[in-house]
């Protein structure tokens, strides 16, 4: 089968989609693979110009994102996308944040009718959007954080605005919380706030990455994680957990080796890991997920409640990444674990 793996993107972590890519590559190439793979590079650079297979290997091979002019953006006709279509089997967009993980490259494939690894257009974008995957969560019924969805035109508005809003933010959330973009995703644009003048650099800083900004009270609990895997009939992983030292789950702590710990399983009361695994399926369907996803939970040690904190429809997918060692404890290889996302996507 030839393998379209389209990599990259105009996002923020798109650093972090050159990582998953090449250990997808390496899988799908993988002697012992029941099913031989052929793989078509196509890469997203950061200014959004799509390249073809030459320019996307150098890429995988020296990590190093294409540096362009920025002024790329893609004209549809001349993506390479559209000059593979008749070479390729099944897509598989293993792709970060806003401009891949988001729908936008499920309805470019869709309107193509090319089968895709993943969610579709409606689970990737209410999975990407903080604000809408919340409200579907809500609609679930699943437990969550107390949280204000906030718009760019109330923080950059004229000077009454501002205040009125950090007040309502202050009697409704308190400190600290955190204040996120909607749409991105390895913690980029997040601070942990806890004073006035926090809140306000972190909604400014947070306003330019993204129109539509969420305020959440901030819990103190561990960090647990599971994968899910499937279509129709979503299989849950075992529980994993993370640890660190830092403040919060920030970039760096996420992709310095060494700063955080995982832990497969996740030392937890069976019921929890089990309320857990029930959540994060419960979560796909909530969002209408596909194929994979994985869904991250605070667990409040305490008081012994679980509560939901996000999806990610295609989470990071390098050999060391959470989803794919979920899988492996739960007797899933790698290279089977790509193997069943093929398989999936053209189920
Ligand atoms: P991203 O989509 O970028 O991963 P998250 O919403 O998962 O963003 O937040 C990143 C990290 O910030 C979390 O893993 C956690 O460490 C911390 N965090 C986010 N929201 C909260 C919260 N409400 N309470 C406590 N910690 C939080
Ligand atoms: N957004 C990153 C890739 C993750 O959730 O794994
Ligand atoms: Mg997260």
């Amino acid at each position: 089968q030839r393998i379209g793996l389209l990599f990259g993107g105009c996002s923020g972590e798109h650093e972090v989609s050159i990582a998953s890519a090449r250990a997808i590559a390496e899988a799908l190439a993988k002697d012992g693979n029941d099913n031989a793979y052929e793989v078509r590079l196509v890469y997203i650079a950061k200014d959004g110009s799509w390249h073809g297979p030459e320019t996307a290997e150098q890429v995988l091979q020296t990590a190093e994102p294409l540096v362009t002019r920025g002024n790329g953006g893609a004209t549809l006709a001349r993506l390479p996308v559209l000059e593979q279509v008749n070479q390729i089997d099944v897509w598989f967009p293993i792709l970060h944040g806003p401009n891949g993980e988001d729908g936008t490259v499920q309805g470019v494939l869709t309107l193509m009718q090319q089968p895709f690894v993943g969610s579709g257009v409606l689970g990737s974008a209410l999975g990407m959007d903080k604000i809408a995957m919340k409200m579907a969560f809500a609609q679930a019924g699943l437990p969550q954080v107390d949280y204000m969805a906030v718009n760019r035109s109330q923080v950059w508005s004229n000077a009454c605005v501002l205040p009125k809003l950090c007040d309502r933010i202050e009697a409704q959330l308190g400190y600290p919380c955190f204040v996120k973009p909607a749409n991105l995703g390895s913690s980029v644009g997040i601070s942990k706030v806890r004073s006035r003048d926090q809140l306000e650099t972190a909604l400014d800083n947070a306003a330019s990455y993204d129109r539509r900004l969420i305020v959440e009270a901030a819990v103190t609990a561990r960090e647990v994680e599971c994968a899910v895997l499937g279509n129709d009939m979503p299989q849950a992983s075992v529980v994993g957990e993370i640890s660190f030292d830092s403040d919060f789950y920030d970039y760096d702590t996420k992709y310095t080796a060494g700063q955080a710990a995982l832990q497969i399983p996740a030392p937890l009361p069976e019921t929890i890991s089990r309320q857990i695994q029930a959540y994060a399926v419960q979560a796909v369907q909530a969002v209408d997920a596909a194929g994979l996803a994985r869904v991250d939970f605070f667990y409040v040690e305490t008081t012994g409640q679980v509560l939901i904190n996000e999806i990610n429809t295609l989470p990071g997918f390098t050999a060391t990444s959470m989803y794919p060692r979920l899988w492996q404890a739960s007797g899933l290889s790698f290279p089977a674990l790509v193997d069943r996302l093929i398989q999936l996507a053209l189920a």
